[in-house]
């Protein structure tokens, strides 16, 4: 089994390793002293791995309780998260307890949330079925819920007590959602390993599998490094974002229905590369995403996209940071006048 162990305000491990997820209960057992494990589960995850993950932890004497809600981020809701709190009261769970997160990012997110909050704190476990989940959502403690005026609006800081990750869980994912995360996995490439990304290069969507344990653990710890640097998002946790100022644009101007988030944050990036990169660095980019059969480019209009890149929360005052790599493996953090960025990327005249 490999383990990556994150040292950020609280220390903890993350493992990977194919079928770990039945060795669930004595993983957690480690880590953790609480009597009752809450899992928060969508209905789709549960019908895959529900029994086998309750039946581990309940063999390492757990008592299980399970809350499941309906799949989608339609869920990532306070009206879900307001269930999850009523299902935690009436369970009777106390803050030496532990909430278990199966699931993807929506699980993983809304529930390390409650995690945050219920009783101000308690501990829990993420086990990340999605490629995103594994290589992005379940490690670095951001945690989030959306509202009606936007996504991840109120969320919380808390890493988890540990990250269990079995590749094996990805063989069930539809295709649609694997190349979902592939947005995510050659965006790591990009910002900080050109090893990397030459290995992407050799294979694609249906190849991958091969060597997805390699990826995800290259993936992870990419992610642990800029974790460990900057916790709580204030510079070097930004280039984490690199593709992402257009990707919440395209998502938004398509109203979250057109584009799934990794294949805009795909487009994001080749559109960005292709106004700072050399053209050779920009069609290896391109080749690379054609290949996990993601987009290179959206149709929506740059002024009509441009304004809606300054809605990101992430902006500071009236300056828009954003991120480029003029090489792979390379990212840089640039920060512009709005208006200049606007009549640099094609919007508007500044
Ligand atoms: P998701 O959780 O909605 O999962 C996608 C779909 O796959 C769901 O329908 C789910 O039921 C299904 N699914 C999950 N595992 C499966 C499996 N093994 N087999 C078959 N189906 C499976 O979406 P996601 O892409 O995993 O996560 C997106 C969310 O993550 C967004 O809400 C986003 O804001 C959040 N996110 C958070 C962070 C962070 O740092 N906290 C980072 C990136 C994204
Ligand atoms: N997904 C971006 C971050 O964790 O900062």
């Amino acid at each position: 089994m490999k383990t990556i162990t994150v040292h950020a305000s609280q220390t903890y491990p993350i493992w990977i390793e194919n079928g770990i997820l039945s060795q669930c209960g004595e993983l957690l057992r480690e880590q953790v002293k609480a009597e009752t494990a809450a899992v928060i589960t969508d209905d789709t995850v549960d019908q895959l791995y529900g029994k086998q993950v309750t039946d581990s932890l309940e063999q390492s004497g757990f008592r299980v309780v399970k809350f499941v809600f309906p799949h989608g981020e339609a869920s990532k809701c306070s009206k879900t998260l307001n269930a999850i709190y009523d299902f935690l009261c009436e369970n009777a769970i106390t803050r030496t307890d532990c909430l278990v997160a199966l699931g993807g990012g929506v699980v993983g997110d809304i529930t390390g949330f409650a995690a945050a909050t219920f009783l101000r704190g308690l501990p829990y476990l993420q086990i990340p079925t999605t490629l995103l989940a594994q290589v992005d959502s379940s490690v670095g403690g951001k945690t989030a819920i959306d509202l009606p005026g936007g996504k991840n609006l109120v969320g919380a800081f808390k890493q988890p007590v540990a990250v269990l990750c079995d590749p094996d869980t990805l063989r069930t994912l539809p295709s649609e959602t694997l190349a979902d995360g592939m947005g995510e996995v050659i965006k790591y490439g990009m910002i900080r390993d050109e090893k990397l990304f030459a290995l992407l290069e050799q294979y694609n969507l249906e190849t991958i599998h091969e060597v997805i344990g390699t990826v995800i653990a290259n993936c992870i710890d990419i992610k642990r490094q800029v974790v460990e640097h900057d916790e709580f998002d204030t510079g070097e946790r930004m280039i984490l974002n690199f593709g992402h100022t257009l990707a919440h644009a395209i998502e938004s101007y398509y109203h979250y229905e057109t584009y799934t988030h990794g294949s805009a944050v795909a487009a994001g990036m080749c559109m960005m590369a292709e106004k700072t990169c050399a053209p050779e660095i920009y069609k290896r980019l391109c080749d690379c995403v054609t290949a996990y059969q993601l987009p290179t480019t959206v149709l929506a209009p740059m002024g009509e996209l441009v304004p809606l890149c300054g809605k990101d929360k992430k902006r500071a005052s009236r300056d828009l940071r954003y991120i480029v790599c003029e090489e792979i493996g390379n990212a840089q953090i640039r920060s512009m006048p709005f208006a200049e960025f606007s009549a640099w990327m094609g919007g508007t005249t500044a």
